[in-house]
């Protein structure tokens, strides 16, 4: 029988309620983020990526800030990106110290100054240093390790495919998800599922999906045609939470987030932010996130632009407060 998003399984020996996962979203996925898409049902939520320099340096607020795990978040994955296997050995301690259940690596970043370093993807072209960063995560840290990766470096290569069966034939992963655009392709084009479905089928460890995953119809395509274990949701899940629901069969598909549901779902979050940021940070933090949230409201083109130039310029969360009551009431009335 064919496997369903809802059924459960096991990553590393580290048991999933579900095969819908939070994937890795640098400056977005810290703790409230990802107990946000916990509460809607997420099996599994990866954290933004973090520097394992920074974490083995004991950046203060690296380490204060990023590695910062809720009680009700679990289980939870640290991603971390680095190019030195000691430096990372490391570090996955310092993540394991902080309760992490599983470090997931990151080798598939493809912004040039994550690259330079010879982190992210860059790693692809190196599979022999992907697997001894990997083992040392494992051997630093005595927890289960994934990496995400991509399918290469340029259109036509596969270097990618190549590490993901070294990594997982070398025995230091416990799962791959793989993000099948080549890194020089960014974040656009077409995902090749296909591609990642000759993978899922080879590899002696599990393959989770990532890539064009914008709704609950795409990602239960990419599941399907990918044949992979698990789904990692990224951009569809921004001011989203709903989407994890909706794949576990929790929610009507058809039928969005009500007006109210989604300002009391951006209340939850501004208080969150607040407690971890504390309101002046916030207050600038919560600004790229108002966006994925106002255009849900179903107001008109002119409404959204003035809401979102009203909150995005607010001095105080009190106004913002302020400004989203109003913009509540238009479909009360
Ligand atoms: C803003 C943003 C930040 C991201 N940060 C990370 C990251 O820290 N680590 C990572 O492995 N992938 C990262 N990604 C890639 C996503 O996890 C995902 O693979 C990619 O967005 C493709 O999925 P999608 O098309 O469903 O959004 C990021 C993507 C975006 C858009």
């Amino acid at each position: 029988m064919a496997v369903s998003l809802t059924d459960p399984w096991t990553l590393g020996g580290v048991p999933l309620p579900n095969r819908v996962v939070l994937a890795p979203l640098a400056g977005i996925g810290n703790w409230f983020v990802r107990l946000q898409a916990k509460r809607y049902g997420a099996g599994l939520a990866v954290s933004e990526m973090v520097s394992s320099f920074a974490v083995h340096y004991g950046n203060e607020r690296t380490c204060r800030e990023l590695l910062r795990i809720h009680p009700d978040e679990h289980p939870v994955s640290v991603q971390l990106f680095g190019s030195d296997p000691e430096v990372m050995a490391s570090a996955a301690e310092r993540v394991a110290e902080a309760g992490a259940d599983l470090i997931d690596i990151n080798m598939g970043c493809p912004v040039p100054k994550v690259c330079k370093t010879g982190a992210g993807a860059a790693l692809l072209a190196d599979s022999e240093r992907a697997v001894a960063i990997a083992a040392a995560a494992a051997r630093g840290s005595g927890l289960p390790v994934t990496v995400k990766l991509r399918s290469g470096l340029r259109p036509d290569d596969d270097c990618g495919i190549r590490t993901a069966r070294a990594l997982a034939e070398s025995g230091a992963v416990a799962g791959v998800g793989i993000h099948p655009r080549h890194a020089s392709q960014r974040h656009s084009g077409q995902p090749d599922y296909a591609l990642a479905r000759s993978l899922a089928e080879s590899l002696p460890v599990p393959l989770l999906i990532s890539g064009g995953l914008r709704d609950a119809a795409s990602a239960r395509r990419a599941f399907a045609e990918s044949g992979a274990a698990a789904v990692l949701l990224a951009r569809g899940s921004l001011g989203n939470p709903w989407l994890f629901a909706e794949l576990l069969g929790r929610r009507d598909e058809d039928a969005g987030p009500t007006r109210e549901e989604i300002l009391i779902e951006l209340d939850w979050v501004m208080q969150r932010a607040v407690e971890h940021l504390g309101e002046e940070r916030a207050t600038r933090y919560l600004r790229k996130l108002y966006p994925w949230y106002v255009e849900r409201l179903g107001l008109t083109r002119a409404e959204q632009k003035a809401t979102l130039s009203v909150l995005q310029t607010a001095p105080s969360l009190g106004s913002v407060q302020e400004e989203l009551l109003a913009a509540a009431h238009p479909l009360a009335a």
